[in-house]
């Protein structure tokens, strides 16, 4: 199994470019099961994940191709067997996007109920309530759900909390149905309206994506298009937390600067100094950061994909640190982890109040989630000699090349079998 290792002392210096953005590129990519037409989709990443949702595509019959340029085919004319299988929905839980596209185009579904998370126990309630609003027939009979409707109708739905792919989930279904749906409490992530963006592109007609309330006016057929995937903002936000630990100056090319401003916030009262230009931001660092509390939330607050990250930048920094986690109930896992390094943190329910230290020392540790496996790796170039990370096949489902683009910036880091 690979692991990464982290020799530190070098600052952070030079340019990349951020990829496109997971959450978006996985919606967007199961967007096209809703339409016979051949769909293009540009800046899609490298990543695990989605070379597992192309596995769940292909094996349903429909053509899914992916060039070295992150330009991906996705042609669903030929589907033959609507289903999600559990070997491959265990290993990524996104794949339950695939359900509500299936179920609006071929009127049926089966998709496996995900199971358990590392982070929390994200149950999928919510996706399935709202297409039962919309008229489908829902069982679950031996870990599957079983889905079925002649034609979705369009409904008002409420989610009770904020769900980011439940949101996506029924927006997508609801464009193949008959008459208007209203999503309320809808998630307003810049994912979400960048899904909205391809279904619009699609012929699907959709307004309010990116507040609490979306409409969609039901239509008969969607057609093929040609999108491009916005950059991922989580991305830039971690190598962002990277020299803001390690030091360093760098310049991180195409990102979506107008979707990060909570964690740059964050990162400025940290002490980064950040200069943006067009969609290029450029971060400096040479002292030792100040220590920044925030609690996560739903966007445009603070993102919970971020928390791990900038824990591990307080790792280091001057001052006391208290962080509050709010939409996972057990999004700590990194923090055994990070105390493995020398970092001195305590934990009362959901929050987490970190002491910055002088210094972090390298250790073995574990990743256990993708974030988590990312503050592993921030740890690790701000820490005193070797960090070894094991598991990092969490990383992978979520970073394009990490270890690449960092030694590319200098650092001393690299994969090992
Ligand atoms: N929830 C329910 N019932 C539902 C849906 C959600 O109780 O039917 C709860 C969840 O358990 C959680 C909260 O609602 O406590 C919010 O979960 P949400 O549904 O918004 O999360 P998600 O859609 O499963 C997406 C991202 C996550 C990101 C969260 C929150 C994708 C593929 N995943 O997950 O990304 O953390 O939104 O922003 O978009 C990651 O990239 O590392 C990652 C975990």
């Amino acid at each position: 199994m690979d692991k990464l290792l982290i020799k530190s002392g070098r600052r952070l210096n030079g340019s990349i470019a951020i990829a496109g953005a997971k959450n978006a590129a996985l919606p967007i990519l199961a967007a096209g099961l809703l339409t016979a037409d051949e769909l293009i989709v540009r800046n899609v990443p490298g990543l695990a994940d989605i070379r597992t949702l192309a596995k769940l595509i292909s094996g349903m019959g429909a053509k899914f191709s992916r060039s070295e340029e992150g330009v991906v085919t996705v042609n669903a004319s030929g589907l033959t067997s609507p289903e999600a299988p559990y070997e491959l929905v265990k290993t990524m839980r996104a794949s339950i996007l695939v359900l509500g596209p299936l179920l609006a185009r071929f009127g049926q579904a089966k998709v496996s109920l995900p199971g358990g998370c590392a982070i929390g126990q994200r149950p999928v309630d919510q996706h399935i309530k709202g297409l039962q609003q919309m008229g489908a027939e829902i069982s679950v009979e031996a870990g599957y759900i079983h889905a079925r409707a002649t034609r979705l109708k369009g409904a008002k739905i409420r989610t009770d909390m904020i769900t980011v792919t439940g949101t996506e989930q029924l927006m997508m279904a609801a464009t193949l149905a008959q008459g208007e749906t209203v999503i309320e409490n809808a998630a307003r992530e810049p994912e979400v309206v960048d899904t909205a963006g391809l279904l619009i592109a699609m012929g699907a007609k959709i307004s309010g994506a990116g507040t609490d309330r979306i409409v969609i006016e039901g239509v008969d057929r969607l057609h093929g298009a040609d999108y491009r995937v916005m950059p991922d903002r989580i991305e830039a936000g971690t190598f962002l937390c990277a020299v803001a630990a390690a030091g360093g100056d760098i310049t991180l090319t195409q990102c979506a600067v107008e979707s990060m401003g909570a964690t740059l916030d964050k990162l400025r009262e940290a002490g980064l100094e950040i200069e943006i230009k067009g969609d290029s931001l450029r971060a400096s660092m040479y002292a030792r950061p100040k220590a920044v509390g925030f609690r996560t939330v739903e966007y445009p607050g603070f993102a919970t994909d971020m928390q791990a990250q900038l824990m591990a930048v307080n790792c280091v920094a001057q001052g006391t640190a208290t962080i509050s986690e709010h939409i996972f109930e057990n999004r700590f896992m990194h923090v055994q982890e990070l105390i493995r390094l020398g970092a001195n943190i305590t934990i009362d329910g959901h929050t987490a109040v970190v002491q910055g230290v002088e210094r972090l020392v390298g250790a073995p540790v574990m990743a256990t989630d993708l974030r988590a496996s990312a503050s592993l790796v921030i740890a690790g170039l701000a820490a005193q000699g070797e960090t070894l990370i094991d598991r990092i096949y969490h990383l992978d489902r979520g970073y394009d090349r990490m270890e690449q683009k960092l030694a590319g910036l200098g650092a001393n880091i690299a994969r090992v079998n």
